[in-house]
């Protein structure tokens, strides 16, 4: 059901005046990275380009039918042009000035690189994923809070916007959205302002165990926490994610975290708590991967692989995405299974990402080492055990699933990860899914893929030996299975099921 299009329950919920109807009611949405972005040609003139990947895609088809305004940040030098000729920052979802459907939000550069390298890529993510190496790292001195000033601001500037926007909503009072470790303090700030405004947070990233989360100065970890308990619903990819964050609740904030009601209150306010899991849209997908782009792709490959095995990976080259375990673990794989060699090809889609951090550029280059040592050691006039593709190229990825045979996914930790679920709806030939047990797809796909510890690369050898000799019936019933679970809730649906409940959270004070 298209947002906008739910039924209206027998009771106005909220401040929603009576007669109103949800349908009316505007939805503010709110994401660092908006559903369209601006490059700038070598002529000087700007061209805007629709946002691509699982949430951006799915709320933008939610955006063209609902009234909908998605609140965003100018995220590079383009997009600030664009957004400062647009009168209030105002565009419509092709980027076209004037529009009704985006204001992209002009930061100030360096406001915009604290907030988003500095603290949410570089302390948050880092944070939720469990990724710092910690005799050496965090370290929060005076440059940290500094940087932690510049996300107040960064969050501030959001709200501010949001409450802008329901002012001039008028009497029915809009839903908002906000969404991500970006905008942990924006509810918080909004509600302060704006009390009548029902507010929705949503986590995409796991949620740290209350011992890691403490890393964070105990001022900012409270502040985290209420930031998001400003909202009267907060919702998060799985439950072991909500769980965590009821437990920093409990344990850092001294909250009352009821689990068996999904409620939080604290200081008299009460905020629902909800797992929403996102999945994909098989129709839409399926659609994309059958164009002619793609199946140019999948002849190109089919030459390179021949008659051999295909193990397949696409990830954004991301630090918790393991790929470098990943490649280890194939490594053992020729070296404990020899049969393998020649047999085998693992192609590995590792697309650019953060490259304004270091440690993603230093990680970058170790994957790329690590596969070049790979092919050194076991590679044959006719056989490259690895292909690396670091260029971004969607339609590659969709041939890359299209033609796997075992499709590995191995994060050590990550919110849902989408890969698991795009590869068996797509898989022509009934893919084995090898997946890790701390990806909040685990939930869903457990029962059917090849489940890893992601730090054991021994048994993730295994796992792909096994995927790789899985009998022909046993692939093509879990492949459907996993398909199915896949695609269970669509963008659509999952964006529908926060407003939902929204809707049906009790309102308390604030
Ligand atoms: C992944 C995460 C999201 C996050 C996004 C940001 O998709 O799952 O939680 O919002 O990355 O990526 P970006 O490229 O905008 O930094």
């Amino acid at each position: 059901m298209p947002v906008g299009d739910e039924p209206v329950g027998d009771e106005p919920v909220g401040d929603k005046p009576a007669g109103e109807t949800n349908e009316r009611r505007l939805v503010l949405v709110a994401s660092n990275r908006g559903p369209v972005s601006f490059s700038r040609g070598e002529d000087g003139e700007l061209t805007a380009k629709r946002g691509a990947g699982g949430v951006v895609s799915g709320l933008s088809s939610v955006a063209s039918n609902a009234n909908l305004l998605w609140v965003c940040a100018a995220l590079s030098e383009a997009d600030r042009t664009a957004a400062r000729r647009a009168p209030n920052g105002m565009l419509d979802l092709d980027g076209n000035p004037g529009g009704s459907a985006v204001q992209m939000l002009g930061i100030p550069p360096t406001t915009f690189h604290r907030a988003y390298n500095t603290i949410a890529n570089s302390v948050l993510w880092f944070v939720h994923h469990m990724l710092y190496d910690t005799p050496s790292r965090p370290q929060f001195g005076l440059a940290f809070r500094r940087d932690w000033a510049a996300y107040r601001e960064y969050n501030l500037a959001f709200a501010e916007a949001l409450a802008a926007a329901s002012t001039a909503a008028g009497a029915a009072a809009p839903r908002a959205v906000v969404q991500d470790y970006h905008l942990t303090l924006a509810p918080r700030l909004l509600a302060e302002v704006k009390p009548q405004v029902r507010i929705a947070h949503f986590s995409h990233t796991p949620w740290a165990p209350t011992d890691y989360f403490r890393l964070l100065p105990d001022s900012i970890a409270e502040e985290v926490l209420t930031g998001i308990l400003g909202a009267d619903h907060a919702g998060f990819l799985s439950q072991r994610w909500a769980n965590a964050f009821m437990d920093c609740c409990e344990q850092v904030l001294g909250a009352a975290a009821d689990k068996d009601r999904q409620l939080v209150s604290y200081q008299g306010h009460s905020t629902g708590i909800g797992v929403h899991p996102l999945g994909v849209d098989a129709a839409e997908l399926t659609e994309r991967a059958a164009q002619a782009d793609v199946e140019m792709r999948m002849a190109a490959l089919r030459e390179v692989i021949g008659d051999r095995k295909l193990i397949v990976r696409v990830d954004r080259t991301e630090l918790s995405k393991n790929i470098l375990r990943g490649l280890n673990a194939y490594r053992e794989l020729l070296l404990s299974r020899p049969q393998w060699r020649g047999k085998v090809m693992l192609l590995s889609f590792a697309y650019p990402s953060r490259h304004d951090l270091p440690e993603y550029r230093e990680y970058t280059a170790g994957v790329q080492r690590l596969a070049s040592a790979i092919d050194d050691e076991f590679g044959s006039a006719d056989w490259t055990p690895v292909l690396l593709q670091t260029q971004d190229d969607y339609a590659r990825s969709l041939a890359g699933y299209r033609l796997a045979d075992v499709l590995l996914v191995n994060p050590i930790r990550d919110g849902m990860n989408l890969v698991a679920k795009e590869g068996p709806i797509l898989s022509d030939r009934n893919c084995v899914l090898v997946l890790s047990r701390e990806a909040g797809a685990a939930d869903e796909l457990a029962g059917d893929a090849l489940m890893i510890n992601p730090f054991d690369i021994s048994a993730t050898a295994e796992a792909l030996h096994e995927a790789l000799l899985m009998s022909g019936t046993e692939r093509a019933r879990r492949r459907s299975s996993l398909a199915a679970a896949a695609s269970a809730v669509p963008p659509t649906a999952w964006f529908q099921s926060q407003l939902d409940a929204l809707d049906a959270q009790v309102p308390s004070c604030r």
